[in-house]
C-alpha cells in the first residue's frame, strides 16, 4: 500500500483491528522483514509496517540526515491514518528510530519494543566504519553491501543451514537503492546517544535480542533493559540480529505474551 504525504511517496501495510502495533525495520532492508509478524499478530491487533525513506516502496528523502526525520515521518503517516497512540517495534536502527519518537513523541507511545539494538551513539570508530561502507556503497552498489551485512545480520547457523533465509535478506537488501543505504548511514553515525533517555522511559518496554547477535550484543539489551524502569528482557536462541526473522515463532509469543500482560 502506498499513500503520498507532503509530496512523497510512502509505502506501508496496514492489516488487522485493535490496538495498532507500528513495526521499524532494520538497516539496509524494508517493512518486508516483518512480514512473519503481520502474518500472525494481525489476528488480533491492527499491524502497520513501514518503508522508512529510499527503502521499499517509500521515496528517498536525500536531504535527510538524522533519524529524526524517520521519526517525524512515521508520526506522519500515524497522523495520516488518524492514530493518536500506538504500540512501537523497531529492531536495531528501528531502534535507534524509536528512541527518537519517544525522546519528541513520548505522548504518541502506549508501550515499546526495542529489538536487537543498542542506546549508545556510534564511537569515533564506528562512524569511520560508516563511512568505508557507504563508499563500498557508492563504488559496488547494494550486492558489496549484502556480502558485507549478511554476517552481521543473521546467525552462522541460519547462514550455514537456511539458505532461503539468507536469500530472502540478500533480495530486501538488493532492493534498497544506493542512496538509501547511503542516507541511512550518515543519519546512524549522526544520532545522539540515548542512554540518558533510558531512566525517562515510563511506559511498558520489552527487550528483544537473539543470544547469537553479532551487531548488538546481549550485553547491549542487557544494559537497555536494566535502565528501563519495568522493563521486560527476552533472549531468542538460535537468532543473530535479526531475532525477529530468523526465529519468529518464539519473537511472536515473546510480543503476544508482553502485549497480553499489559492489556494492550
Ligand atoms: C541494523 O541492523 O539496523 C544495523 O546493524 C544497525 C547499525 O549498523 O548500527
Amino acid at each position: 500500500m502506498k499513500t503520498v504525504i507532503d509530496g512523497m511517496t510512502v509505502g506501508y501495510t496496514d492489516d488487522g483491528n485493535g490496538t495498532p502495533l507500528i513495526f521499524i525495520h532494520a538497516f539496509p532492508l524494508s517493512k518486508s522483514m516483518w512480514l512473519p509478524q503481520v502474518d500472525v499478530l494481525k489476528e488480533a491487533y491492527r499491524v502497520i509496517t513501514i518503508d522508512l525513506g529510499g527503502h521499499g516502496d517509500s521515496d528517498i528523502v536525500p536531504w535527510n540526515d538524522s533519524l529524526d526525520g524517520y521519526a517525524k515521518n512515521i508520526i506522519r503517516l500515524l497522523d495520516h491514518l488518524e492514530i493518536t497512540q500506538a504500540v512501537f517495534v523497531g529492531l536495531s536502527m528501528g531502534g535507534y528510530t524509536l528512541f527518537s519518537i519517544y525522546r519528541h513523541y513520548a505522548n504518541r507511545v502506549k508501550a515499546i519494543v526495542l529489538a536487537d539494538t543498542r542506546a549508545q551513539a556510534d564511537s569515533e570508530e564506528g562512524q569511520a566504519g560508516r563511512q568505508s561502507m557507504a563508499e563500498v556503497a557508492f563504488k559496488d552498489g547494494a550486492s558489496a553491501i549484502a556480502s558485507l551485512m549478511l554476517p552481521k545480520l543473521l546467525a552462522p547457523a541460519t547462514i550455514e543451514q537456511r539458505p532461503e533465509i539468507v536469500e530472502e535478506v540478500r533480495q530486501m537488501i538488493l532492493q534498497t537503492p544506493t542512496a538509501g543505504i547511503v542516507v541511512d548511514l550518515v543519519a546512524m553515525a549522526a544520532r545522539p546517544d540515548s542512554t540518558d533517555l533510558l531512566s525517562t522511559i515510563t511506559c511498558p518496554t520489552l527487550v528483544i535480542v537473539g543470544e547469537e547477535d553479532q551487531a548488538t550484543p546481549v550485553a547491549e539489551s542487557q544494559y537497555i533493559a536494566k535502565r528501563i524502569p519495568g522493563s521486560t528482557f527476552v533472549t531468542i536462541p538460535q537468532a543473530g540480529h535479526l531475532s525477529n526473522f530468523e526465529q519468529p515463532v518464539v519473537f511472536n509469543q515473546a510480543m503476544q505474551s508482553f502485549l497480553e500482560r499489559h492489556e494492550l
